[in-house]
């Protein structure tokens, strides 16, 4: 096992919501510490209990809960964490995060982050080919945000093609690599 760290995962409104709490109970079975940031819409496809059962940390979604340090989450959680993934990254906030749009405390916290970020795209492959969706995944790649590009597969919509989110053991690995990297700076 490596180095403990804290892990803020942050998970929005794809179908592969569903290996999201996978992701969140095997990083914390490493040793890692994890904190869950759902999306409003994620709220539609499971609840935080989900979450918070499996990292027994605090699962947050609302920008403007109150805090009992009397410190916004979107600054305190980014300073807290030593990395944040994203898993599923939706085009929606691959958009928001591209355009500068702080209106969920997810993508808040992405704006307000200065450690490193890797995103775990998943998402309908018309939807994936779409080019202002890869115009969005290059503008965050040039300024260092990590991508874990989807592989091609069978989608929940039905069909086949590329856009299904990297499996988790692979978001694990990333992850677990990354840490490894930012630690010897
Ligand atoms: C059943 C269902 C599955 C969806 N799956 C995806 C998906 O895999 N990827 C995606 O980008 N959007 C998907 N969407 C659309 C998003 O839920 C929608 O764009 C939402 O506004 C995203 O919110 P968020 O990015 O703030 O979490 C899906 C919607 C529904 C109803």
């Amino acid at each position: 096992m490596g180095f403990m760290a804290r892990i803020l995962l942050g998970v929005s409104a794809g179908i592969a919501i569903y290996k999201s709490a996978d992701l969140a109970s095997r990083l914390t079975q490493n040793g890692h510490e994890v904190r869950v940031i759902l999306t409003p819409h994620a709220l539609k496809f499971m609840t935080p209990l989900a979450f918070r059962a499996v990292t027994r940390q605090p699962v947050y979604t609302d920008i403007f809960e109150d805090d009992p340090a009397y410190r916004p989450e979107h600054i305190s959680l980014p300073e807290w964490a030593d990395i944040l993934v994203i898993a599923p990254a939706t085009a929606d906030v691959i958009g928001r995060i591209a355009s500068g749009l702080g209106d969920s405390l997810l993508v808040l916290t992405v704006l307000a982050c200065v450690k490193p970020v890797i995103l775990a795209p998943a998402m309908n492959d018309r939807m994936w080919a779409n080019s202002i969706v890869q115009g969005n995944i290059e503008r965050l790649k040039a300024v260092g945000y990590q991508f874990l590009d989807p592989g091609s597969g069978y989608l929940a919509c039905g069909s086949v093609g590329p856009g299904r989110m990297k499996e988790v053991s692979e978001i694990q690995s990333a992850l677990e690599a990354e840490l490894a990297r930012s630690q010897k700076k």
